[in-house]
């Protein structure tokens, strides 16, 4: 016997989206979703909210017939979000490939706030994630009292997806355990998701499609089996290929960021960001940006996400300590915690470059006395 496909209660919200630390991306840019769906006159895929060439103008930004102005959310080659809202127009699922801090899961919450309406059908990959997290679950006073039914089964996030016809996301697959992964592929390959304590299953209405992402340096934790990857069209999410890309997207998280925070915006900070983005890159690449110097590379990530922290924080000091300007001393802290993570050999890596780079850059010397004294 087949389960409709009624509608299960969304999560109660307890607050007003704009009151949310951080709101969900369908609550922070309802306007520009609503006029994106408003003007958009292309075919949509069975209970899509827009068209995939509107999901696409909506994550990379543009400028609509009327002049209105889509900001972009991600900031990348444009072909890799064009297959990636392609795919989840097909029966395959989309997995989300790249090192960390490349917007994996930013990317993922934006197509499904895109396509569904709807981010928050995720599933969050642990090594404890167990199969109750991706099937269905069991109220437990219900079930003792009145035994299996429909009333006592607590549905996952997959299974409403399922059945509503939307985007379900599962962050960090490759974290969870190699059994319960594999939970996924009669769910991917089937459409189906059996109760057989009930003798029931629930089929995956039209509009259903699931996003998965994985980290390239979990690789090897729990590898995907290769039953489970061909359910999937993979898309790498590659790191910014500029100091000036990376320096825009800096700049435009940490002025959203900013904002949600209450600090100043930071006009004259985007050399301070230029400043932070290149110390990365370099250390990231093992070499200086001219190509002369060779680096070591200290052990941490150094993405591009945790660049945005640091200069987060930085803008953070400026303004209830400082002028308001974001200068080379409040991100000189920041640096120094994102770049020595292991005290031994992260340290000795972080000297060197101090040293033999910065040290001897022009128009740096701020930045170096900043640095030096933080690291003493
Ligand atoms: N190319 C990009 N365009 C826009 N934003 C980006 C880009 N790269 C990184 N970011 C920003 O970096 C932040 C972190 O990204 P996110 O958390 O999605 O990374 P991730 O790939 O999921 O990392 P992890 O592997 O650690 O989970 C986000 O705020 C996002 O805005
Ligand atoms: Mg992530």
């Amino acid at each position: 016997m087949s389960v409709s496909a009624e509608p299960m209660s969304a999560p109660v919200r307890e607050q007003e989206p704009s009151e949310a630390l951080r709101p969900h991306a369908e609550d922070a840019f309802a306007e520009e979703l609503a006029v994106l769906a408003a003007q958009d006159d292309r075919p949509r895929p069975a209970r899509w909210k827009l068209s995939p060439w509107a999901v696409a103008t909506y994550l990379l930004g543009g400028t609509l017939p009327d002049g209105t102005v889509i900001t972009p959310k991600y900031v990348g080659p444009r072909r890799i979000v064009e297959v990636a809202v392609t795919t989840l127009a097909t029966d395959r699922a989309l997995l989300l490939l790249g090192v960390p801090g490349t917007a994996k899961t930013w990317v993922s919450e934006h197509l499904a706030a895109a396509v569904s309406g709807d981010s928050t059908l995720l599933v969050q990959g642990t090594a404890g994630t167990p199969e109750e997290a991706i099937r269905y679950g069991w109220n437990y006073a219900q079930l003792l009292a009145h035994g299996p039914s429909r009333d006592a089964l607590v549905p996952s996030p997959v299974m409403r997806a399922m059945a509503e016809g939307m985007t379900a996301r599962v962050e960090e697959l490759t974290r969870i355990p190699a059994d319960v992964q594999d939970t996924l592929i009669t769910i991917l390959s089937e459409k189906t998701l059996p109760i057989p304590e009930l003798g029931q299953e629930v089929q995956a209405v039209r509009g259903f499609n699931l996003i998965a992402t994985a980290n390239d340096r979990d690789r090897g934790v729990n590898d995907l089996s290769s039953a489970l990857r061909r359910r999937f069209n993979t898309v790498v999410l590659p790191l910014p290929e500029s100091v000036e890309a990376e320096v825009d997207i800096v700049s435009r998280r940490v002025d959203q960021l900013g904002r949600s925070l209450d600090l100043p915006s930071a006009p004259d900070g985007v050399d301070e960001i230029r400043r932070v983005v290149t110390v990365f890159r370099e250390l990231r690449d093992g070499v200086t940006s001219d190509g002369r110097t060779k680096l070591k590379s200290p052990s941490g990530t150094l993405s591009t996400a945790e660049a945005i922290s640091v200069v987060t924080s930085g803008l953070a000091l400026a303004a209830h300590f400082g002028d308001g300007v974001l200068r080379a001393g409040d991100v000189a802290a920041g640096i120094l915690g994102a770049v020595v993570r292991d005290p031994a050999s992260d340290k000795v890596v972080w000297q060197e470059y101090l040293e033999a780079v910065v040290r001897e850059r022009d128009g740096w010397t701020d930045f170096y006395r900043a640095c030096r004294e933080v690291s003493a």
